[in-house]
């Protein structure tokens, strides 16, 4: 049993998860058609590993013996200028997910909810690693500049780029 507010807030944040999958495959979609195939990669793995969380969370609801419910999926950007433009989406887009799940903390502590608590603190660690990431890359990108040799060899190292869920 879950409180009624924390049932409906984690069913919301998993449908983000899907959501946030979706418009990585936007990101991935727009990489692809500009031939800049190891970012494309860099992206479908990103939403491999935002379905990975969506599944996390509906697993956790089902453990506490609630029904996950899926509801439409808003539509993802699809248009930018540069590959830059997109990494620095995926960092908004993370920063924005970090907040959605400090308010869902607070509404675990809120009902003290100890078990929600300690299964959103694994998401917690999770975004200080996607939003260094993405921060990361987009210093990278910054540096690269016009350098079309130096983003080509960037690129051969984000093809290679794997999700694999962790044991
Ligand atoms: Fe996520
Ligand atoms: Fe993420």
């Amino acid at each position: 049993m879950l409180n009624e507010k924390l049932l409906n807030a984690l069913n919301r944040q998993m449908n983000h998860e899907f959501f946030a999958a979706h418009a990585y495959m936007a990101m991935a979609s727009y990489c692809d058609y500009h031939s800049y195939e190891g970012f494309a990669n860099f992206y479908i793995q990103q939403a491999k590993e935002e379905r990975f969380h969506g599944q996390k969370i509906y697993d956790y609801i089902n453990d506490r013996g609630e029904q996950a419910v899926f509801s439409q999926v808003d539509a993802p950007k699809v248009e930018f200028n540069s590959i830059l433009e997109t990494f620095e989406d995926g960092l908004k887009q993370e920063q924005d997910v970090t907040h959605r799940f400090y308010d869902l903390s607070e509404i675990a502590h809120e009902h003290k909810d100890y078990a929600t608590i300690s299964f959103l603190n694994w998401f917690l660690d999770e975004q200080v690693e996607e939003e260094s990431m993405f921060e990361t890359h987009i210093d990278y990108l910054k540096r690269i500049g016009d350098d079309s040799n130096a983003l080509y060899l960037y690129e051969k190292e984000l093809a290679a780029r794997k999700f694999e869920v962790e044991a």
